[in-house]
């Protein structure tokens, strides 16, 4: 199926890539494209630029749903009718807080979670816990059933396939054996307090205590006992939140720079969402160097060079070396143009049957506002 398709008939696109190849650009243009094809959309962005932020009208609120006023959205481009378009910065704090109010049901464990020093640290740099709140909040969101079609942006990993790992990478991260050997004693002894400790393990906690302190040492201590309690409910939701990637109606876009290495990365996803029985949608390659078309004779070149205004007063060698550079960097650039065509006709040959591959050339600059991302729409979903 074609992008423009997969906006107007899934229900998610999930857009997923390595480190700043253009996510949340093209999550910001998927969802233009979707409001413009009369859905009601929901960007789900993380840590936009704040020019992009900006021109979603995203300045000031986050974690709030916030909707894109509909004469911005027809900046440059017709919005048919029912066509709206909301976006929401992701809060990783908030958002895993919201995953502990769910599953920690007693008040007061869920108060000494929240304060506990851990805690706080953990929540935003444990292993996989940025996009496990980014998928909680998907199902979230697809839950309550409001919008006809949510595109989430994800969090910049150095590598897509992070992403799927991340609830895997959560739960060694939290269910390691060293861990459990270091909680075991403080939950035998029923306190978190290092004299109530009995001998065995007690005796190098101790001596760890001396260089850490006996406090650090109790709130880890704290933290993952505490923490396991509401670990079963996390196991069972990160299944769940996965689960829904499963899902006919959803569509992962995968974005990728056309460099061979990011290529391989790219292919390398494809094969793992194949494995996993999830839906891939497009390959878009971003940053695509245009073919150029063939290159003025170097006689022509100096020819125009010597009657343009801008070179007025340039004696005829010097036009003829400012050729010579200009020559110079057409080729450069006219063999980037090359490996890039040769790096797509690689995916090209992968992507099977229903998944397109969508080309999005290199912008002269950034893209930060309704004018760039209808830009963007045209090649994504024109
Ligand atoms: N085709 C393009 N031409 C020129 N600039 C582009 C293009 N696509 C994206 N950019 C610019 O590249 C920068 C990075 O893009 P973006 O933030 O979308 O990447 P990202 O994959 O979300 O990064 P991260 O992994 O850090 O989240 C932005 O400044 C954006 O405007
Ligand atoms: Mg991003």
């Amino acid at each position: 199926m074609t992008l423009s398709g997969l906006v107007k008939e899934r229900r998610i696109l999930v857009c997923v890539g390595s480190g700043g190849v253009g996510k949340t650009t093209t999550a910001a243009s998927l969802g233009l494209a979707g409001a413009r094809a009369g859905r009601r959309t929901l960007v789900l962005t993380i840590d936009p630029a704040k020019r992009l932020a900006n021109a979603l009208g995203l300045a000031h609120l986050g974690h709030e749903v916030q909707e894109i006023p509909r004469e911005r959205l027809a900046e440059g481009g017709f919005v048919q009718p029912g066509g709206s378009l909301f976006a929401m910065m992701l809060d990783q704090k908030r958002a895993f807080d919201e995953i502990v109010e769910r599953y920690a049901k007693d008040p007061a464990v869920r108060k000494r979670i929240f304060d506990n020093p851990i805690y706080r640290g953990a929540s935003t740099t444990l292993a996989g816990s940025y996009e496990y709140a980014a998928m909680a909040k998907l199902y979230e969101i697809a839950e309550a059933n409001r919008y006809d079609l949510i595109v989430l942006d994800t969090p910049p990993t150095a590598n897509a396939i992070d992403f799927l790992d991340a609830p895997e990478r959560m739960s060694s991260a939290i269910d390691s054996p060293a861990i459990d050997w270091f909680v075991r004693p403080y939950k035998e002894a029923g306190q978190f307090s290092l004299k109530a400790l009995s001998i065995g393990t007690a005796f190098i906690l101790k001596r760890i205590a001396r260089f850490v302190g006996s406090a650090f040492l109790e709130d880890i201590a704290r933290f993952f006992v505490e923490f396991n309690t509401v670990l079963g409910g996390f196991r069972e939701r990160a299944k769940e939140v996965f689960e829904i990637l499963r899902r006919p109606d959803v569509a992962f876009v995968m974005v990728s720079s056309p460099e061979p290495l990011a290529v391989d990365e790219a292919l390398y996803f494809f094969e793992r969402l194949h494995s996993a029985h999830m839906p891939l949608g497009a390959f878009v390659v971003n940053r695509v160097h245009p073919e150029l078309p063939p290159a003025p004779s170097r006689e022509n070149l100096i020819e125009k060079l010597t009657a343009s205004p801008e070179l007025r007063g340039f004696s005829p060698d010097e036009v003829v070396r400012v050729a010579a550079d200009l020559d110079a960097t057409y080729r450069e650039f006219a063999s980037l143009a090359e490996a890039d065509a040769r790096e797509i006709g690689r995916l090209r040959l992968a992507a099977v049957e229903d998944v397109s591959v969508i080309e999005v050339p290199l912008f002269d600059g950034d893209i930060y506002d309704m004018d760039g991302l209808s830009q963007m729409v045209r090649y994504l979903a024109g």
